[in-house]
């Protein structure tokens, strides 16, 4: 399943980032608040339970987030900057990077490095990429993810290609993914069209 967050806040602002005028510094600003923006939609769904609280006037029930606890894995290098902005909404979750970059020639995910929260299995996953295009990187961190006995999956992504989403929703049909954006096509190099760029090197300022 996949969701389109629609929020004019967030649309404005991914424009902004699509725009090849912004710097890096504002690049890496919008992301992060676009991040935010992603998680709000992608956490409606946490359980809560009613707890006892006294207020300054009265002792009474108030929601409480309950139920399995959270962790966001980032795909590295780019997803890094989504995990830095979420877990300030969710300090108590851990933190997983899964390193993987995508080699220009074959478009296929290389695999560096890996580091999960050991109990991952009983934790709700949120994996954070900004770019889900072949949808090589996603599907591979997915699995490493399943492989590590994570259950309950969301992927969070700026902008898809109907490309990436189809492979995610092949290999992995159960994950739901969340998106701020479903571009046109890829290009010939498996670039999002019109797309934002290298999310990395706009984070970064590698190029
Ligand atoms: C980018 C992006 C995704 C991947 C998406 O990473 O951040 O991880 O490409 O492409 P895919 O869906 O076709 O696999 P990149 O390989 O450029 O690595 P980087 O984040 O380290 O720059
Ligand atoms: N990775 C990116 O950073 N951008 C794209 O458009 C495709 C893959």
């Amino acid at each position: 399943m996949v969701t389109v967050v629609a929020h004019p806040l967030l649309q404005h602002k991914l424009s902004l980032m699509r725009d090849i005028h912004t710097g890096v510094k504002e690049f890496r600003e919008l992301a992060s608040e676009v991040s935010l923006l992603l998680a709000y939609e992608a956490m409606r769904d946490l359980e809560l339970t009613p707890q006892r609280l006294t207020t300054p006037l009265v002792e009474a029930d108030f929601p409480m987030l309950s139920g399995k606890k959270l962790a966001l894995v980032a795909i590295l290098r780019a997803g890094l900057i989504m995990t830095d902005a979420i877990v300030d909404l969710v300090p108590a979750a851990k933190v997983g990077h899964i390193g993987l970059y995508r080699d220009p020639q074959s478009l296929k995910p290389v695999a560096y490095y890996n580091k999960l929260p050991a109990d991952i299995a009983e934790r709700r996953v949120f994996l954070t990429d900004p770019m889900l295009a072949t949808g090589g990187s996603a599907s591979a961190a997915i699995q490493s993810l399943k492989d590590a006995g994570a259950q309950s999956i969301k992927l969070m992504s700026i902008l898809a290609a109907p490309e990436g989403i189809a492979v995610i929703e092949r290999d992995h049909p159960e994950v739901e993914i969340v998106v701020a954006a479903v571009d046109s096509h890829l290009n010939e190099h498996g670039y999002i069209v019109p797309g934002l760029g290298d999310a990395g090197d706009r984070i970064y300022g590698t190029k």
